[in-house]
C-alpha cells in the first residue's frame, strides 16, 4: 500500500509518501521562510498563494523521489485543521482533486495528532499510556494517549504558544526570522543564569502554560538595558529567556507526569528541535525512569510524513471514517 500525505495548515508545503509498513519513502519540505521574513512573522495571504503555486511540484517531486507513479498510490492523506484556514484550504482541495480523479480515499487528519505520531514514525513500540508535550509555533500542548489514537487534551497554552514567544523576541530584537532556531544557536554560546527570568506558573494549578508574561518582562529587559543586536550581553540574554521557557515547559511535564502516571514520553513540534530543550526533556526522563522520544529533527517541524503516517495508523486500527470528500478545513482545535 502506498499513502501520499499532504501538509498545507501553516507555512511550509509538504507532501510525503509511505508505504504501508510505515516506510518514509520520500518527504519533501518546501519552507516558505524566505517569503514572511521581511515581515518577522507568517503573512497569512502570502502564505496560501505561495501554497498554491507550489504544491504541484512538492507532489510530483514527492512521487518522483519515492519512484512511484500517481496511479499507484492508494490513499491520500491531508490536514484538515487547525491552522491558516486559507493555507489548509490549498492542501484540502488538492489532496480531494486527487483522491476524486484517481477514485481513492481520502483520510483528513488532525495536525497535532500528526506532530504527535512523528514520534511513532521512528519509533513503532511506544509503551503506552504515552505523554506527549507538543511545542510549536502555534500550539504548546500536553496530550495523554492511554491508547494510540486517543488522544486527551490535558493542558494547553492560554496565550502565545512557546515558539511564538520566541519567535516575537526574536522579532523585537531583528535578529530574522524564524526565531526560535536563532535563539537555540545563540543560547548555546550565552549564560543562562545573567538574567533572572521568574518561571511562569498558573495560579489556578491546571496544567495550562502561559507565555505571555515572560515575553513582556523579556521586552522590560531590552528596553531597560537597551539590548541591540550587538550587545555584548545579548547571548546571555536570550539563553536566559530560552532557560525560563524550557523551565515552564518542563515544570508543567512534571506535574502532569505525577498526574497521569504515563509508561513513556513524547517531545514533539518545531520546538522539539531546540538542543537544550532536547537534553533537558531526556534528562527529566531518566530521573522519571520513564523512556521517552524526540522525533528527528526534520520530522519535528511541519511536515507530510506524519500526516501520511496518522492516516496509515488509522488505517490499521480499523478507524474508517466515512472517508468521503465532503470534508471541510477547521481554523482551531478540534477535540477528536
Ligand atoms: O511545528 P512547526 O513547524 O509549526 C507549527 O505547527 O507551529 O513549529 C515552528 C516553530 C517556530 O516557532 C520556530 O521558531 C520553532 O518551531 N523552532 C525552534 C527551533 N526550530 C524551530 N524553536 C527553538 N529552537 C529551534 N531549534
Ligand atoms: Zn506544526
Amino acid at each position: 500500500m502506498y499513502v501520499l500525505g499532504v501538509e498545507t495548515s501553516c507555512d511550509e508545503t509538504a507532501a510525503s509518501l509511505l508505504t504501508g509498513d510505515f516506510n518514509v519513502l520520500s518527504n519533501i519540505i518546501l519552507s516558505q521562510d524566505e517569503i514572511h521574513a521581511p515581515y518577522g512573522g507568517i503573512v497569512p495571504e502570502l502564505a496560501s498563494r505561495q501554497h498554491i503555486s507550489s504544491i504541484p511540484y512538492v507532489v510530483k517531486e514527492c512521487l518522483n523521489r519515492a519512484q512511484i507513479s500517481i496511479e499507484e498510490v492508494d490513499v491520500y492523506a491531508v490536514t484538515q485543521g487547525p491552522g491558516l484556514v486559507g493555507s489548509l484550504l490549498v492542501g484540502l482541495s488538492f489532496s480531494k482533486g486527487l483522491a476524486y480523479y484517481f477514485g481513492k480515499p481520502l483520510i483528513p487528519v488532525d495536525h497535532l495528532e500528526a506532530h504527535i505520531q512523528s514520534a511513532f514514525l521512528e519509533n513503532r513500540e511506544t509503551p503506552y499510556p504515552v505523554l506527549a508535550l507538543l511545542v510549536s509555533g502555534g500550539h504548546t500542548s500536553l496530550f495523554y494517549l492511554e491508547k494510540r489514537l486517543q488522544y486527551e487534551l490535558v493542558g494547553k497554552t492560554r496565550d502565545d504558544a512557546a515558539g511564538e514567544a520566541l519567535d516575537k523576541i526574536a522579532k523585537f530584537l531583528d535578529l530574522g526570522y524564524p526565531g526560535g532556531p536563532i535563539i537555540d544557536k545563540r543560547a548555546q554560546k550565552g549564560n543562562p543564569r545573567k538574567f533572572p527570568f521568574g518561571v511562569p506558573r498558573m495560579s489556578d494549578r491546571t496544567l495550562d502554560f502561559s507565555f505571555s508574561g515572560l515575553k513582556t518582562a523579556a521586552l522590560r529587559y531590552i528596553r531597560k538595558s537597551n539590548l541591540q543586536t550587538d550587545h555584548p550581553q545579548l547571548n546571555d540574554f536570550l539563553a536566559s529567556f530560552q532557560q525560563a521557557v524550557i523551565k515552564a515547559l518542563l515544570s508543567n511535564l512534571t506535574r502532569a507526569i505525577r498526574k497521569c502516571n504515563p509508561r513513556s514520553l513524547i517531545l514533539c513540534g518545531g520546538v522539539a528541535r531546540n538542543q537544550e530543550l532536547r537534553k533537558k526533556f531526556l534528562s527529566l526522563a531518566r530521573k522519571s525512569h520513564l523512556p521517552a522520544y524526540i522525533p528527528s529533527p526534520q520530522l519535528c517541524t511541519d511536515n507530510a510524513a506524519m500526516v501520511a503516517g496518522l492516516a496509515l495508523e488509522k488505517i490499521q486500527s480499523g478507524q474508517k471514517g466515512d472517508f468521503s470528500l465532503d470534508v471541510n478545513a477547521y481554523p482551531r482545535f478540534h477535540s477528536s
